[in-house]
């Protein structure tokens, strides 16, 4: 039977989804790179990307969703503005060069290539280096030094003594010089100089991106770093430095040398403000001529917690969902979110869900509730009265008996355990009774996997006055999946509490 593809298209935009047989057509027209007819007489524009062969579809996923690289341009940078012009402001300002900090995850890396860029001669990129492990202050400047234009521009490879190779630096005793920084030592004046020439025929604006400099762990090579930044200031060497890395590292390097302060503008970075998330969300969308729904685009800034990486795992799973399934959608609605959190799971970077799996490896459901708790909050740093209250309503919303109070706090103290990942930790300076996640982006790990069983954890800050008057709980929580698939012997949803079970829940055959 001939099928015309304007009766098919009609069809889905009308149900929304297409039956299998019409499905199996579209994806092998899809296969052969044809595009979809107009549906009634208008041009569907969204068509043109979902029936793109995969590999073209995937490369205009690339364009707008970079779920594990760093963002290096304006128009994807969302909600850092202000930081980009302070930034800027400080590298026009002689001798002063850039620290970028915050947690992981947050964009350190995507606002210091932006800034870089806008700052950069448009001769030329930005250098990059990126710490590794261990990495001495030797090693940070031979990488600095073999990227500068004067080695690029005679990249003539000799093997020295040692048998190492070296780069040719310009004009000075240069194969001697270079292998010197090869070794392990290397004092401030010598890497001073070495930098100075290797940039020397650099373009006026140039900037050096030194990226993770937390991985620098021994504190005698930060200190050495601290001096190299203050030398800078104070030799006037024309290229700027951005750093990155953790706050820790930036306290370390100011308790070396004081005086660095003057030469290094220290950005806090925090998580993007849910209005930047769900902005990108809509932005994602649109590049594919997709709207959507309002309460989609908050659902997944909240779920993100602050951290774009999950704004990107999301928005990706979902475009990759619509496509696999060839749904013929004009808006983007709740369904396809909820259908792509599985797959956006998956894609979430091991390192991140490494503490989480090991909490919750003993099976003990007790502490993976207990851990949604932790993380039922927009603030990081919460109190026990506002976890257990949160705890109480994750299990009321599962119609499941919570925990006896008192046993509580043994469970989240068990979460600070080695044994446990260390996935909670206690809140510093000595904030008793305070709990916060180690790394503040499992958080958002924890918050997705508490929508994967169907409960979607809130998002507003805790209200001081709930630790003086308790209160009972009055909104009920949202829970948009049956969790009587993951909760043992529940009888289905609704079917009153239950006792809160240490054991594991059973496989479903
Ligand atoms: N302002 C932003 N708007 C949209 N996406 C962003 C923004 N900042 C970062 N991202 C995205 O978030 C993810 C993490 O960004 P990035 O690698 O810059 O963070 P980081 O703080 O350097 O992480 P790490 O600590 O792991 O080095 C990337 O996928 C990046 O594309
Ligand atoms: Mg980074």
């Amino acid at each position: 039977m001939h099928i015309s593809h304007e009766c098919l298209c009609t069809k889905y935009k009308d149900t929304g989804r297409p039956p299998s047989r019409v499905a199996h057509v579209m994806t092998s027209r899809r296969a052969a790179g044809v595009r979809c007819l107009p549906i009634n007489g208008h041009e569907n524009p969204q068509v043109k990307h979902f029936q793109l062969p995969e590999t073209d579809f995937l490369a205009e996923i690339e364009k707008v969703v970079r779920p594990s690289a760093p963002i290096d341009k304006f128009e994807l940078l969302l909600g850092r503005d202000e930081d980009l012009t302070d930034i800027r402001r400080s590298l026009h300002a002689a001798g002063r060069h850039v620290f970028i900090y915050g947690d992981r995850g947050v964009g350190k890396t995507s606002l210091a290539l932006t800034a870089a860029y806008d700052y950069q001669s448009s001769e030329s990129d930005p250098v990059t280096v990126s710490c590794g492990p261990n990495e001495t202050f030797a090693d940070l400047i031979k990488s600095i030094v073999r990227k500068g234009p004067e080695a690029v521009l005679n990249p003539t490879t000799k093997k020295t003594s040692t048998g190492i190779d070296a780069r040719v630096v310009k004009g000075s005793r240069e194969v001697n010089e270079v292998s010197e920084a090869i070794g392990s030592e290397i004092t401030i004046d010598r890497a001073i100089s070495l930098v100075a020439q290797a940039f020397a025929s650099a373009p006026a604006h140039t900037v050096v991106v030194v990226d993770e400099v937390d991985m620098i762990k021994d504190r005698r090579q930060t200190s050495l770093l601290a001096s190299f930044i203050k030398a800078l200031g104070d030799r006037a060497v024309p290229i700027k430095f951005i750093f990155t890395g953790v706050a820790s590292t930036l306290d370390e390097l100011l308790a070396e040398h004081q005086s660095a302060f003057r030469q290094l503008h220290p950005v806090r970075l925090e998580r993007l403000m849910l209005q930047y998330l769900g902005d990108f969300v809509v932005q994602v969308f649109e590049h594919f001529d997709l709207e959507v729904d309002d309460s989609v685009k908050w659902k997944i800034g909240q779920v993100s917690d602050g951290f774009p990486a999950y704004v990107h795992i999301i928005c990706r799973s979902m475009l990759l969902h619509i496509y696999d399934n060839d749904l013929q959608i004009e808006e983007v609605k709740e369904s396809e979110l909820y259908s792509s959190i599985d797959h956006a799971i998956r894609e979430v970077a091991d390192g991140i869900k490494q503490p989480y799996e090991m909490a919750t490896g003993s099976k003990d459901q007790v502490i993976e509730h207990l851990i949604w708790a932790t993380a039922d909050s927009q603030d990081l740093e919460r109190q026990l009265a506002h976890v257990k209250r949160s705890y109480q309503s994750i299990c009321y919303a599962l119609s499941i008996e919570p925990l006896q109070e008192g046993m509580v706090s043994a469970k989240l103290n068990k979460l600070k355990q080695p044994s446990h990942g260390q996935i909670l930790s206690a809140v510093p300076p000595n904030k008793k009774g305070w709990y916060q996640f180690t790394e503040s982006m499992v958080r958002g790990y924890a918050r997705l996997k508490a929508m994967q069983r169907g409960i979607e954890l809130t998002y507003e800050p805790d209200k001081p006055d709930l630790v003086s008057r308790p209160q009972p709980y009055t909104k009920p929580r949202h829970v948009y999946r049956d969790p009587s698939n993951y909760i043992p012997n529940m009888r289905g949803y609704g079917s009153g509490p239950r006792r809160e079970s240490n054991r594991a829940p059973k496989r479903k055959r």
